[in-house]
């Protein structure tokens, strides 16, 4: 691109580089020992590569290689390229939970998007919370900024079939702990499982998060299904650098993309694709950062007439690589058409719409048509409300077993999740299928961070009478890859002080689920009475530190869980220069 006198001067990144004297002398100079030449800072947009990439986050660590062809894009296109890192946050190995570390990432993301002459950034996310960091760090800055996931595995494989990352996972230590499958077979399938780059390739947290960062514009065509493995994968990034270019001359921020209709779209899709719960939260901490109102019925009252049309673990039978070769995002939006608002606006420059105006589906057995879905509309997820979820609860229709929609049984309560898993293996444990198994203190301050344990694994004398469900509560997330009765993201927590804090063993719960209804036969009266003298659960390291200041400002799961004080924009403007 060429750029013009005028629009040099109004580059953000001149103030930095465009400065005389002093200034001028030492944001260049230093930069020279890069390797870079004077013209590089005489009125080139300046584009970050925010990259996730950490060898702790596997399914991140293909990123650095990803950015080698977004910086070709920005060099071709007249921009000048700055990889940076940020903190990083892989599912399978951080602990209590990498959730904990979801804000801690947007904040580093937002501060140093904002400390740096940036006028553009791409971000290279990938693994469950830092595609969700990611967008909302760069949100709240709101300069021009474009998605691009890493992209999923390739397929797992076992003996003859496909695996799925996760719902596999849970199916086969289920198999294990009811001695039906032994060692061999389970160490099989976890050399089997993650055969390539890439993140989890069934429609889990990341895969959603991906496909519906897509639908909502924030990631160019075709981004989210390509595996990561798939060498089309370089050439997109390579577009997209040279995208992000001409996003900084159109000053195509995320403003201007992630509008109300993006955010209708989003929560639409994500029922389409039978995608996971932590979008619920991921969208609501969004819609927070840029003023969109959202609120957690929407994902309810906006899904009631959307079909699951992907078949895809773990609601349905593929994987992300079939949900590619059958057309990915772009046949799945032209399969929704006027369900979508399809003049939503993208990073494109165009709308939705006109984006995959061409878009064809190539297997009817992967992205099903309107009136031969995997699930009918209305099986998404639902919010129920009730004297135990005041402000909410939800549960995934499409995961949970149709005949305990409506239940009634007794409460079997647990005040921990180490507590729970002890007992859970007690043969001698007293329970019934019919049983509400309750595990409570797992919230976002109870834990801290809110873990992906609410799909609580059934008692072993459950597993082993061949039952294969139950309803379980919980304060709870679950992973996107799981499936079960469950509800999850009860609010208020009970760390919070919620009525969650206050069931007993033994008290009866009434779960209604076409009625959105979640009641604990308890008065009013004997529920206060049990108030008393309740004090919240003091959560191991949480005097210093993140953790502190997470424990401590943290909203609940019906507002996103973001931090009360990261909640809103702060805009790319920086303070006075010290020199
Ligand atoms: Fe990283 Fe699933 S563990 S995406
Ligand atoms: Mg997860």
């Amino acid at each position: 691109m060429t750029i013009t006198n005028g629009e040099a001067a109004s580059l953000r990144s001149q103030q930095w580089f465009g400065a005389e004297g002093k200034t001028g002398f030492m944001h260049r100079s230093w930069m020279r020992s890069e390797g870079l030449p004077d013209d590089t800072f005489r009125g080139r947009p300046v584009i970050g590569i925010a990259s996730s990439w950490s060898e702790l986050t596997s399914c991140n660590i293909h990123l650095r290689a990803l950015a080698e062809h977004v910086k070709r894009g920005i060099w071709q296109a007249g921009g000048v390229p700055f990889e940076f890192p940020t903190t990083s946050a892989g599912e399978p190995l951080v602990r209590p939970t990498a959730m904990l570390l979801r804000n801690l990432i947007a904040m580093d993301l937002e501060e140093t998007l904002r400390a740096n002459p940036l006028d553009g950034v791409v971000l290279l996310a990938g693994c469950d919370k830092t595609t969700p960091a990611y967008l909302m760090g760069a949100a709240s800055v709101d300069i021009p900024a474009l998605l691009l996931t890493g992209g999923p595995m390739l397929n797992g494989r076992y003996r003859g079939t496909d695996i799925g990352s996760g719902t596999s996972v849970w199916r086969f230590t289920e198999e294990y702990r009811a001695g039906r499958i032994g060692a061999e077979e389970v160490a099989e399938a976890e050399a089997g499982m993650s055969r390539s780059q890439g993140h989890c390739m069934t429609m889990g947290t990341a895969s959603s998060m991906a496909s519906v960062a897509e639908v909502m514009g924030m990631q160019l065509p075709g981004s989210a299904a390509l595996p990561a493995a798939d060498s089309r994968r370089a050439t997109l990034a390579h577009v997209a650098g040279r995208r992000i270019v001409e996003m900084v001359a159109e000053d195509l921020r995320p403003s201007k993309v992630l509008t109300r209709e993006a955010f209708e779209n989003g929560v639409r899709a994500n029922a389409a694709l039978g995608g996971s719960t932590n979008v619920v939260i991921h969208l609501l901490a969004l819609a927070r950062r840029v003023g969109v109102p959202l609120e957690l019925d929407d994902f309810d009252t906006l899904v009631r007439d959307i079909p699951t049309i992907v078949d895809l673990m773990p609601s349905g039978r593929f994987l992300m690589e079939e949900f590619e070769r059958a057309g990915g995002v772009g046949a799945f939006v032209s399969t929704l058409g006027p369900l979508l608002h399809e003049s939503a606006f993208t990073v494109t420059g165009s709308t939705l719409g006109e984006n995959y105006a061409d878009a064809q589906a190539w297997d009817r057995e992967v992205i099903r048509t309107l009136d031969n879905p995997v699930k009918p509309a209305g099986s998404g997820i639902a919010v129920l409300r009730g004297n135990l979820a005041p402000r909410g609860a939800v549960i995934k229709q499409a995961a949970a077993a149709p005949e305990l929609m409506t239940h009634r049984g007794r409460a079997l309560v647990w005040d921990s999740l180490q507590d729970y898993l002890r007992d859970a293996d007690d043969l001698s444990l007293d329970v019934t299928p019919d049983d509400i198994l309750v595990v409570r203190n797992v919230g976002p301050r109870g834990y801290p961070g809110m873990p992906e344990v609410g799909n609580l694994p059934l008692p072993r004398s459950i597993l082993q009478a061949g039952v294969t469900d139950m309803v379980r509560i919980s304060d709870a997330r679950m992973s996107g890859t799981s499936y079960g009765t469950v509800i999850l993201h009860v609010v208020p927590e009970a760390a919070a002080g919620g009525p969650l804090a206050f069931v007993r063993t033994g008290d009866i719960i009434e779960v209604d689920v076409p009625n959105r209804r979640l009641h604990l036969e308890v008065s009013d009266e004997e529920l206060a009475a049990r108030a008393v003298g309740w004090s919240p659960v003091v959560v191991p390291g949480s005097d210093r530190g993140w953790t502190k200041l997470y424990v401590e400002h943290v909203v609940q799961a019906d507002e996103g869980c973001d931090l009360d004080f990261l909640q809103g924009a702060s805009g790319a403007a920086v303070g006075p220069q010290a020199f």
